[in-house]
């Protein structure tokens, strides 16, 4: 079967964990609380890319207060001796988060490691506030400590893909999250 094949490409996506209807009423549940945690002070969502640009899509399109989006991008360079301090940030935001409450968006948690640098990053430009909100975390592969303001779901630890997420680059169209298999 040629490596592009419908079939093997379906093949691999072995069971969905979260379904399409859960996802979405989870995200709009997250909006309610974006929507009421606005003060009259300027929102600013940041995807973090690429991975979360399904979810920052669907949270801002049912966000009902004023907000902005904002993009980054950051690449891990590990070695297994390392905790922190290795995210490379290949795209940065383009607006002053100071006078912003700073909302990150984040597709998953896995080590942790990610996102404990791009907040001590975010953090030293001064927001008025700073949140993470993820859409899935995997507790049990944390190699630093780190914890997200609200999870949406936890899952133990499968290789997940689709709502943003990919195997080699693929799978990020699926409007579910499933587990992907060999
Ligand atoms: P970490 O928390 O620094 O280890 O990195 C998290 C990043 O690794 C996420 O933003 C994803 O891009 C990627 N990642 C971790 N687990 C998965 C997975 O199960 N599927 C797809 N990407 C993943
Ligand atoms: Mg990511």
């Amino acid at each position: 079967m040629s490596e592009n094949s419908v079939a093997e490409y379906q093949g691999h996506i072995k069971r969905v964990l979260i379904s399409e209807e859960e996802i979405q009423a989870a995200v709009k549940a997250t909006a309610k609380k974006i929507d009421e945690s606005y003060d009259g002070t300027p929102i600013l969502l940041v995807c973090i890319l690429k991975g979360s640009f399904v979810f920052l899509a669907d949270v801002c399109k049912a966000v009902t207060v004023p907000c902005e989006v904002g993009f980054m991008a950051a690449k891990s360079y590990y070695q297994s001796t390392e905790s922190s301090g290795n995210v490379k940030i290949t795209m940065d935001l383009s607006q002053d988060i100071s006078g912003y409450n700073v909302i990150i968006i984040e597709d998953i948690i896995d080590t942790g490691r990610t996102l404990k640098d791009i907040v001590n990053l975010l953090k030293g430009r001064n927001p008025l506030s700073l949140k993470v909100i993820t859409l899935l975390d995997k507790p049990s592969r944390r190699v630093v400590d780190f914890k997200a303001d609200e999870t949406l779901f936890s899952i133990d630890d499968y290789f997940v893909i689709g709502y943003g997420l990919d195997y080699g680059e693929k799978y990020r169209n699926l409007p579910y999250i499933a587990e992907y298999g060999e």
